[in-house]
């Protein structure tokens, strides 16, 4: 049994989950292949892309899945990790979480009889960054591209660092200093491209690390749970802010991409989030046809 807490977790599937993904993408409808497979959703803070997408994908593929918040749940009144994952494992076919800890995550799955998938947490959010290699190549039609992600060196980040490197994608993060991504995860990502032939790079210098990007990324300055901290951070990241003078700077055939939710004068501006080189829509539409994939290579063979 597989489960997808990092996306170090699907190393050897990365491009057969690209690929049937593309399948799935052509025909949303025409792949029953989870019936009568049930997926156990909890939250434990807000989502509308992850959410909607992976019940929208179970729904297409034929199976069923549950909406669980955590305080809906005992976990919020303190039921044990341990105790609900090996209850949850009796009933259904697999779990996604979207947890606060990343630790939490991991003790689920250690816990788990069935297949746990990591809807994002404080460390990683892998269903994002491998649609988001999906994304690009559907664009660039090869995954040899120079990304550059600007901002936050955050869960989003560090997911991207992960995936780039595996499929021989340059990726260069220009991030103020403190704000850098998880150091082991720089290092797994060094060590990922030396087999791919991909480069990682990490810098403060926005001009430098924007040049010959091909694909140019943002995500907020403040994630969830980082609230107590926003005046810091809007301080320390206001210079860099994807607007449309520094987007010039990036190759001229570049795409610009955002996770999602976006605020709109902090890490990105309106003109460049609706500009003709914004992917952004097509990129959050694709979480559904890569979770599809995600879904069945986990679920599916299991
Ligand atoms: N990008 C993303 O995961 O969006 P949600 O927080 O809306 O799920
Ligand atoms: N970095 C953001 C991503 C939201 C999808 C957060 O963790 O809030």
């Amino acid at each position: 049994m597989k489960h997808l807490l990092s996306v170090t977790d699907i190393q050897q599937d990365i491009f057969n989950i690209l690929q049937l993904a593309e399948q799935l993408k052509k025909d949303p409808w025409g792949h029953q292949i989870l019936d009568k497979k049930v997926l156990a959703m909890i939250f434990e803070k807000a989502s509308t892309r992850t959410r909607i997408s992976f019940e929208v994908a179970m729904f297409q593929l034929g199976g069923h899945a549950l909406f669980l918040s955590k305080s809906d749940l005992q976990l919020g009144r303190g039921e044990l990790i341990e105790d609900t994952s090996r209850v949850m494992s009796r009933y259904v076919d697999g779990v996604m979480i979207r947890a606060v800890e990343h630790s939490d995550v991991v003790n689920f799955a250690q816990h788990s009889d069935v297949p746990v998938i990591n809807g994002l947490t404080n460390l990683e959010h892998p269903c994002q960054a491998l649609t988001d290699i999906f994304t690009i190549f559907e664009k660039k039609k090869t995954y040899r591209v120079h990304l550059t992600f600007v901002g936050d060196g955050n869960n989003v980040c560090n997911s991207l660092l992960l995936a780039s490197s595996l499929v021989g994608m340059d990726m260069t993060v220009v991030c103020p200093e403190r704000y850098e991504p998880d150091v082991e995860i720089i290092n797994k990502a060094k060590s990922f491209a030396l087999k791919s032939g991909s480069q990682i790079e990490v810098t403060n210098n926005i001009s430098e690390g924007i040049k010959d990007a091909d694909v140019v990324y943002t995500d907020v300055w403040v994630s969830m749970g980082e609230e107590n901290e926003t005046d810091k951070r809007l301080k320390v990241l206001n210079d860099y802010q994807v607007n449309s003078e520094i987007l010039n700077l990036a190759n001229p055939d570049a795409i610009v991409m955002h996770c999602l939710p976006a605020i709109r004068g902090q890490e990105i501006t309106e003109d460049v989030i609706s500009c003709d080189q914004s992917a952004i829509w097509d990129q959050a539409e694709n979480r559904l046809h890569v979770q599809k994939a995600i879904l069945y290579t986990l679920l599916g063979k299991f």
